[in-house]
């Protein structure tokens, strides 16, 4: 079988994304009775960070662990790579070892290298630029309280980053609209989101225009890891786009808030809103690990079971 990696949403096609559903809807239910599936058992994943992460780091190790496998936690603190290894080289050597691997990293382009080095699949756990693994959860989380999201409009609000670009990427595979508001300086960069060029986003000055009409209201944070620099700025730049209820009033009455966490409350979302009625954040948690589940067993085994 030919090695597949998931480095961006892209990397998969429609009809293997909705398979990856269909997957996750039955892993959930088996794990939600108890039931006992192990269909990794001996298999090993390596889970290489090279920044911070709670909810990635534990929805794979347990979800690996859950399948029967076993996972390895390598920071680059302690290994080789925090000591100027090659990334090429440690590709070689970690993917004998092991059978998945999944990196969070700074630039695209280190993963990029990690895997045309690899001999097992790769799993982006977050870079710079796409945060592919996020983007699953979120829309299988849409699809449990609301069904398709294809025609949709989602409004992401906020910091153009690696978050925001693989809404724009799964917008293009699915067939959703993305209405996109940053402040100046802060815009979407095509290129640098990976786009095919389809029409599928629409950025807003004002973000109580990006919101109206919306079906679902999404942000993150206004600094992401590696850009702590930036961080006094970018409070002053984005003060204007913080989600409060006066701006969530504006979307669809049954629209639903999402963030991928972890949130500030009081500076890119309002308590109110990220704690009320239409926040689905917990649930979007929590679907990491099932869609994570589905996204290994299908790197590992191909696809299996009924469709
Ligand atoms: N949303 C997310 O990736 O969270 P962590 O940084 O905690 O992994
Ligand atoms: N955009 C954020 C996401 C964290 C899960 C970051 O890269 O820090």
């Amino acid at each position: 079988m030919q090695i597949r990696h998931f480095l961006q949403f892209k990397d998969f096609d429609r009809q293997e994304h909705e398979y990856l559903f269909d997957r996750t809807r039955w892993i959930k239910n088996e794990f939600k009775q108890y039931r006992r599936y192990w269909p990794l058992t001996d298999r090993t994943l390596a889970m290489i960070f090279e920044k911070h992460s709670t909810r990635t780091r534990l929805s794979f190790e347990a979800g690996m662990h859950q399948l029967g496998g076993s996972a390895i936690y390598l920071s680059t603190r302690d290994t080789q790579l925090g000591r100027g290894e090659p990334v090429e080289d440690a590709a070689r050597v970690i993917s004998r070892m092991v059978d998945i691997i999944t990196i969070r990293t700074h630039e695209h382009e280190i993963i990029t290298r990690f895997a045309e080095n690899s001999r097992v699949p790769v799993i982006n756990g977050l870079t710079d630029e796409y945060h592919p693994c996020q983007i699953l959860a979120d829309i299988y989380t849409f699809m449990e309280h609301r069904g398709s999201i294809t025609g949709k409009t989602v409004a992401w609000i906020g910091d153009s980053n690696n978050v925001c670009n693989t809404w724009l990427q799964a917008a293009e595979v699915f067939d959703f609209n993305v209405h996109v508001s940053t402040p100046p300086g802060y815009e979407v960069e095509p290129e640098r989101a990976g786009l095919y060029g389809t029409d599928h986003y629409e950025q807003f000055a004002s973000p109580h225009d990006a919101v109206r009409d919306a079906d679902l209201v999404t942000t993150d944070v206004w600094t992401s890891m590696g850009f702590e620099d930036e961080a006094v700025a970018r409070k002053n730049d984005f003060a204007d786009f913080r989600v409060d209820a006066e701006m969530m009033a504006g979307a669809k009455k049954e629209a639903l808030f999402m963030h991928c966490l972890p949130a500030h409350r009081g500076e890119e979302v309002d308590a109110e809103v990220i704690d009320g009625p239409q926040s689905v954040v917990w649930d979007e948690a929590e679907n990491r690990l099932h869609t994570q589940k589905a996204l290994m067993e299908y790197l590992l085994l191909g696809r299996i079971g009924i469709r």
